[in-house]
């Protein structure tokens, strides 16, 4: 049985007073539930500190929301795994697709960052998702399966634990989530993708989904048998609105 996890990506959004109001509202909150998920949250690099102060004594774990693909030298802006270890980070994200797009990360990219994160002993999160025309066109799976491949083909032996988000291109901050059906249909290929390589690994792999995940679609999403958890954005911005997601 896979354990729920529900992780909130903060983006580049927060400050150190948003952050503190929050991360109380979020430990009060999560203290009256009876809690199996795991939550983690993802800050950006610059209130690790405080984020790690805040939630060292409690259940909520938390992590980076990108990582170097080196370990140090001259990378003017980058923040290493070990870096990131300093500060108790769990998790990173990699190729969220904002980081795709936006930064112009490649697949090969996203595979060392994949493999920086693992040697760091940090749980990588690694992204993956078709575009509105890709899916338009009929090549989601296509897509998917060539953003998974890149990674999981150099994943070291025995295999380490990673987690992997199903993030719809077309779905991200556009209020516009796919429906249950639709992710479960790319949660299940994903998992179908995970079984050639090993099918205990397969079994074992959370896959979460993200795209407008909120109270209101949370429920039917997460009731599906190979979605796993979510990985939130803007509605983990909002206490009520990420607790009533982690009750979901
Ligand atoms: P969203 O973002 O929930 O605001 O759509 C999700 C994500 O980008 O991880």
């Amino acid at each position: 049985m896979r354990p729920k996890f529900i992780a909130g990506n903060w983006k580049m959004n927060g400050s150190l007073s948003s952050i503190s109001i929050l991360l109380n509202s979020l430990i009060k909150g999560i203290e009256k539930t009876n809690l199996s998920a795991e939550i983690a949250v993802f800050p950006p690099f610059l209130y690790l500190e405080q984020v790690k102060n805040l939630l060292s004594d409690t259940t909520i774990s938390w992590g980076s929301q990108n990582i170097s693909e080196y370990q140090s030298g001259a990378y003017t802006g980058e923040i290493s795994g070990q870096m990131l270890k300093d500060f108790n980070c769990k998790y990173a994200i990699v190729g969220h697709s904002e980081r795709r797009t936006i930064y112009n990360e490649s697949d090969i990219t996203v595979s060392n960052k994949t493999i920086a994160a693992i040697n760091s002993g940090i749980c990588p999160i690694i992204c993956v998702g078709e575009t509105l025309s890709e899916r338009e066109h009929n090549k989601t799976r296509m897509i998917i399966e060539r953003q998974l491949q890149a990674v999981i083909s150099k994943l070291p032996s025995p295999l380490p634990k990673i987690i992997i988000a199903y993030e719809p291109v077309w779905a991200i901050g556009t209020g516009k989530n796919a429906t249950p059906d639709q992710a479960q249909e790319v949660h299940n290929f994903i998992r179908s993708q995970l079984a050639y390589i090993n099918t205990i690994f397969a079994e074992e792999t959370i896959i979460l989904y993200g795209g407008s995940m909120k109270p209101s679609n949370a429920h039917t999403l997460l009731a599906m048998p190979d979605i796993d958890g979510g990985l939130v954005g803007g509605a983990s911005l909002d206490a009520a609105e990420f607790l009533k997601i982690i009750e979901s």
